[in-house]
C-alpha cells in the first residue's frame, strides 16, 4: 500500500477542538482498535480506530492517547503511548514508530512506551475528576465480544470507582460530522479512485466473466492508485444476486441479458468512498431495464438538491421513498389507487425498495451521526436510491457521495451514470 504523507496540524487541531468541549479536570482516553487474529499466526488486516486516527494520525496497533488539559505538569497534558520497537517484534512485523516518528506524525508533545503507561495514566487520572471513555455509539453497531475501548473502560471503572465517567462519543461524533477541507480532499480522492475502478470494470464486463473477476479489476485499480483497498466488502452481483442487498460472495457468472449491480468504494488515507453502479452485462440495457434504471437515476438527480443545511437523513429517506413510489406507479408495479388504499404501516413501495437511501460517510463508510441530526454545510452523505423487482430479475442501485452545501456538491459527479455513457464505455 502506498504511504501517504501525514498531516500533523490536522490531528493537532482536532485535539484542540475536542478539548474545548471537555469539562474541567478531565482526562480523555482513546485507545487503538485490537489487532485481531484470523487463525494460527495470521492476523486480519489492521484498521485503526477512526477516532484515534482523527486525533493523532497514528495508524499503529497498541496505541493509547490520553488528554488531560488541566494537569499541572505540562508534559502530562497530552500523552501518546505506543508500542516499543523491539528487535524481535520488528523481525516479524516490520518497523514500529520511534518516539520521534510518533511525535512528528501527531505533534503530540509527550510520547511514551505503552508498557510504561500505567504510572503516567494513573497520575493523569488522579489529577482529574472526570474520565472520558470512548465507546462505539453507532446505533447499528453490534459486537458480541467486548472490543478494546469497551474493555479498557471496564478496567478503569473497576480501578477508579469514585471517578465520574463520561461519554466521549457524542462529542467526537459532533466533531467528525462536519468535514474539513483536508478531509473532503481525501474523500474526493477516494471517490476518484473508485471512479477509475468503475471505468476499468466497464471495459472488462462481458457475458461470461465472473463476478470475482470484476472484483479483481476493481481491486487492481484501487491498489495501483494508492488506496489501501476496499472501504467495505464490495458487492458484485449479477442477475438475481443484484437483488441481495448485502451480497458479497461474488462468485457467479455474469450472463447475457442480466444486470450487474456493483457497490464498491476505495479507502484512501482512511477515508471511504461508497459508490453503486448498475450496468447491463451485454453492454446494452433492455427497454424494461432502461425504464427502471432511468426511474432510479431521475430520483437520484432530483434528490441531490435535498442535501442542504437543516434537512435530516430521516426526512430525506421519506422524501426519496415518496419519489420512488411515484416512479414505481409509472413503471406499473402498482397503481395510485393501490397506494391510496394501502396499509400505511406497510407501504407498497417497500416491497421494491426496502432500505434507507442515505447515511453519513467519512472515516467510516457508515460514519458517525444520527438520522435526526440537522445537516450542516460540510457534512458528507451517500445518496443511494434503488429498485429491486424480484419477479423481473431486476436489481438496481445508484449511489453517489454528496457534500452538504446550499448547492450540494457531488463528489461522484464524474463517475458515469447516464445510460448512454455506460453503453458507450462498455462498447468501445
Ligand atoms: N456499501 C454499503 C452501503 O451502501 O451502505
Ligand atoms: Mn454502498
Ligand atoms: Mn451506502
Amino acid at each position: 500500500m502506498k504511504k501517504l504523507p501525514a498531516n500533523p496540524d490536522f490531528h493537532k487541531n482536532n485535539r484542540e477542538t475536542l478539548l474545548k468541549s471537555l469539562s474541567h479536570n478531565s482526562v480523555a482516553i482513546i485507545v487503538a482498535n485490537d489487532q485481531l487474529n484470523r487463525n494460527g499466526d495470521q492476523d486480519f488486516p489492521y484498521r485503526q480506530s477512526s477516532d484515534l486516527f482523527y486525533l493523532s494520525g497514528i495508524d499503529q496497533e497498541k496505541t493509547v492517547l490520553a488528554l488531560c488539559p488541566d494537569h499541572p505538569d505540562e508534559n502530562l497534558r497530552e500523552v501518546l503511548f505506543v508500542v516499543k520497537p523491539e528487535p524481535v517484534l520488528e523481525t516479524w512485523t516490520g518497523h514500529k514508530l520511534t518516539v520521534d516518528e510518533a511525535k512528528q506524525i501527531s505533534k503530540i508533545r509527550t510520547v511514551k512506551w505503552i508498557d510504561d503507561m500505567e504510572i503516567s495514566l494513573r497520575d493523569m487520572i488522579l489529577s482529574s475528576e472526570n474520565i472520558y471513555v470512548n465507546l462505539n455509539e453507532y446505533v447499528k453497531y453490534q459486537n458480541p465480544v467486548a472490543y478494546s475501548a469497551h474493555r479498557f473502560a471496564g478496567e478503569l471503572r473497576e480501578a477508579y470507582p469514585a471517578h465520574q465517567f463520561k461519554r466521549l462519543a457524542p462529542i467526537l461524533t459532533e466533531q467528525r460530522l462536519v468535514k474539513q477541507t483536508y478531509e473532503i480532499e481525501r474523500m474526493q480522492e477516494a471517490c476518484d479512485i473508485t471512479g477509475a475502478a468503475f471505468e476499468r470494470a466497464l471495459k472488462f464486463v462481458n457475458p461470461g466473466v465472473y463476478e470475482y473477476e470484476v472484483e479483481a479489476e476493481i481491486t487492481h485499480e484501487y491498489l495501483m492508485r494508492g488506496a489501501r483497498g476496499h472501504a467495505y466488502q464490495p458487492i458484485v452481483g449479477s442477475g438475481k444476486n443484484a437483488l441481495v442487498l448485502h451480497y458479497i460472495e461474488n462468485n457467479d457468472e455474469c450472463k447475457a441479458g442480466d444486470l450487474l449491480l456493483m457497490d464498491f468504494g476505495a479507502e484512501y488515507g482512511n477515508y471511504a468512498a461508497d459508490c453503486s453502479r448498475t450496468i447491463p452485462v451485454s453492454g446494452k440495457f433492455t427497454a424494461r431495464q432502461k425504464a427502471c434504471y432511468e426511474a432510479v437515476l431521475r430520483v437520484q438527480k432530483e434528490a441531490t438538491a435535498l442535501f442542504t443545511p437543516g434537512n435530516t437523513i430521516d426526512k430525506i429517506n421519506k422524501a426519496v421513498w415518496a419519489m420512488m413510489e411515484k416512479e414505481m406507479i409509472g413503471l406499473g408495479l402498482f397503481t395510485k389507487a393501490d397506494v391510496d388504499n394501502q396499509d400505511p404501516a406497510n407501504p407498497l413501495f417497500f416491497k421494491y425498495l426496502m432500505h434507507g437511501v442515505t447515511h453519513f460517510i467519512g472515516l467510516d463508510v457508515h460514519d458517525v451521526g444520527s438520522k435526526y441530526r440537522k445537516l450542516e454545510k460540510g457534512m458528507v452523505l451517500t445518496l443511494e436510491p434503488g429498485i429491486y423487482i424480484k419477479e423481473e430479475n431486476i436489481g438496481i442501485r445508484i449511489e453517489n457521495n454528496i457534500v452538504v452545501e446550499d448547492i450540494p456538491f457531488d463528489l461522484m459527479a464524474n463517475i458515469p451514470r447516464e445510460v448512454e455513457e455506460i453503453e458507450e464505455l462498455m462498447n468501445q
